[in-house]
């Protein structure tokens, strides 16, 4: 989605400002500008296309100086991608210039009340409505006219905004939407996403929903909008600098996967405890509970896939009834949601959009919420009412690889806890599954050591246009993710399908040579796909089988193989999704794609 950076300070902000758009480059953009303050006026260049056409821009055209500045990556939702839609967008004289993340709902209604008072509009999109409104309710003071303009407008937005008649301050303002403002020593600035700035300093402000800060080269005031001071608590970044940057390896996602068994690793170890899940920061009691009727679990896109996982282990742990749904679809369907209901929010950025408004309808509705979030102090956790935060690290690629992975380990630690307070699990099944838990991240590391086989099988069918993925039960949950990884990254055509439910219809797409991606891990239901696999085979498919090492006796029947070591069936997704993630990987490799940032793609989807 959308990046924004801005800066204000005593060095130039133009590389100031390049350098953090480059950082938020694998957010997902398609066009890119940057507006600095200069002799009573706010220049603004900006580009379609990739940072590089912005900079050989900003070359050419010497007048963006100055020590003030906005900067921003574009993801259009209003108006295509081009020169005039890219941010920032001025006001139509010149007074106010603005980049903007999210959607202001309501901006045809004030497009046309402004365009009726008489302002003439240069591009399609949304967020220039706000610089207009800025311009036409401005009587002097910024921020009156600020708090003015935001009770005229509805819908998401993180704003940066310059105003040219203070050079001294840059103003940043966020409602549901993703927004810090980053401390530095007589330098400050704002941004989306901590990458933009962590080189630059690593003490931030988080801003709250309609919070507006007025910054300064030397301080930073924080008010609300009944125009009172907020104290903010200053946070400290602990990131590990590299974390953000590629390590020798091609690309983010390749080096995110080697960093599985890292990422688990940190997730489970500090909560693993003498041989005991100990969950401290869960405030959900024995009594909470046992007054549950039912667990439903809502997520988008690949948090989703951990989620059906989940569905599949906690009921048959921990014995609860769990339904899971795709947020979009959620929060429109009137769910049938009260306060026996705990509703397990599953997301790596903490800011979807969707996920977002879910959470706050369960919440409405009298659900305790609690969620599964990777990144420390985000929408989503700050919202729900417990949060059990994945220790992935900063994820790059927009395609997740290790966040998926600490999100299902954090997903059997719960299973685990809940099953033994409400005592569904004998002692010695919670030891087996313990001693499992804890050789986890040793087997992730086994998985992906040797990725030659891998290498070579990509390498034989990167070219097919038609890639299906089955499994069941757990194995379908796999599949569905095995399918999208493949297909985000490769572009090749991916369908996921329980592969007893192939019959009723999707057979019929398969014919001679197409490539049917088996997944048999699950010991229960191996000869149910062993069948499956016979019935694809006699219409022509090439199967690539994926199954523990155990299972040889697939070989005669299977074209390709992929194996994993076994362990016990509730935690097999996490060594079978390995193969799966490597396979896109080199296949979308092989095709010569921008792995790290695939077309049209976003990795914190803040938008509706
Ligand atoms: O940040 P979230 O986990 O809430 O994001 C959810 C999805 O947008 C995300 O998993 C998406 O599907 C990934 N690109 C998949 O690799």
């Amino acid at each position: 989605m959308c990046g924004i950076v801005g800066y204000i300070g005593g060095n130039q902000a133009t590389p100031i400002l390049l350098n953090g758009l480059e950082k938020l480059e694998y957010r997902g953009y398609d066009s890119a500008g940057v507006a600095v303050y200069h002799n009573n006026a706010v220049n603004v260049v900006k580009s379609k296309g990739r940072l590089k056409n912005l900079c050989d821009l900003l070359e050419q055209d010497q007048s963006v100086t100055g020590t003030l500045g906005i900067g921003h990556t574009r993801w259009a939702t209003h108006g295509e991608p081009s020169d005039i839609n890219s941010h920032p967008h001025s006001s139509e004289h010149g007074t106010f210039v603005v980049v903007h993340n999210g959607i202001i709902e309501n901006y045809l209604y004030l497009r046309d009340y402004l365009i009726g008072e008489g302002k003439h509009f240069t591009s399609e999109t949304d967020t220039e409505v706000i610089a207009q409104l800025l311009e036409y309710y401005y009587n002097g003071n910024i921020l009156d006219t600020i708090i003015k303009i935001l009770s005229k407008i509805t819908g998401a937005y993180a704003l940066g905004i310059i105003c040219k008649d203070n050079p001294d301050t840059l103003y940043a303002i966020r409602k549901d939407s993703p927004l810090i403002v980053g401390l530095g020593k007589n330098e400050n600035f704002i941004a989306s996403d901590i990458p933009a700035i962590i080189d630059k300093t690593r003490n931030i402000y988080r801003l709250n929903d309609n919070e507006i800060a007025l910054i300064k080269r030397d301080g930073v005031a924080v008010y609300n909008t009944a125009k009172e001071i907020i104290t903010k608590n200053k946070v400290y970044i602990d990131w590990d600098i590299t974390a953000a940057e590629k390590d020798g390896y091609k690309h983010f996602m390749l080096k995110e996967i080697m960093e599985q068994p890292k990422a688990v690793h940190n997730t489970i170890s500090p909560r693993l405890i003498n041989g005991q899940v100990v969950l401290d920061e869960l405030k959900l009691s024995e009594q909470d509970l046992k007054k549950l009727n039912k667990i439903v679990i809502v997520a988008c896109g690949s948090a989703y896939h951990v989620g059906v996982v989940a569905k599949y282990a906690i009921e048959k742990v921990v014995r609860i009834p769990v339904e899971i749904d795709i947020a979009s679809e959620f929060r429109y369907r009137d769910p049938i949601i009260d306060e026996h209901v705990l509703v397990l929010v599953i997301s790596q950025s903490g800011e979807t959009a969707d996920t977002l408004a879910a959470l706050r309808e369960s919440k409405k509705l009298g659900a305790r919420v609690l969620s599964i979030v990777n990144v420390v102090g985000s929408s989503i956790a700050n919202e729900s009412d417990d949060v059990l935060y994945t220790w992935a690290g900063p994820e790059i690629s927009v395609a997740t690889t290790k966040a998926y992975s600490t999100q299902l380990s954090m997903v059997y630690m719960l299973v685990l806890y809940m099953a033994d307070m409400l005592g569904t699990i004998s002692k010695q099944e919670y030891q087996t599954y313990i001693t499992d838990l804890e050789k986890l991240p040793v087997l992730i590391e086994k998985t992906i050591s040797d990725t030659k086989s891998i290498q070579a099988v990509a390498s034989k069918y990167f070219q097919y246009e038609n890639i299906f993925f089955i499994g069941r039960n757990i194995d379908y949950a796999l599949s569905l993710e095995g399918s999208l990884k493949l297909k985000e990254i490769s572009y090749i055509h991916s369908e996921a399908y329980a592969a007893g439910e192939l019959k009723h219809g999707s057979i019929s797409l398969i014919e001679d040579g197409t490539l049917v991606v088996a997944l048999a891990t699950y010991e229960a239901l191996f000869d149910k796909m062993m069948s499956n696999i016979k019935e694809v085979k006699a219409r022509g498919a090439t199967v690539l089988s994926l199954t523990t090492e155990d299972k040889i006796m697939i070989e005669s029947e299977t074209d390709e193989i992929f194996y994993i070591p076994k362990i016990n069936s509730m935690m097999l997704p996490s060594l079978a999704v390995l193969p799966l993630q490597l396979f896109a990987y080199y296949i979308a490799n092989h095709r010569d794609c921008d792995i790290d940032k695939p077309r049209n793609l976003a990795k914190s989807v803040t938008v509706e």
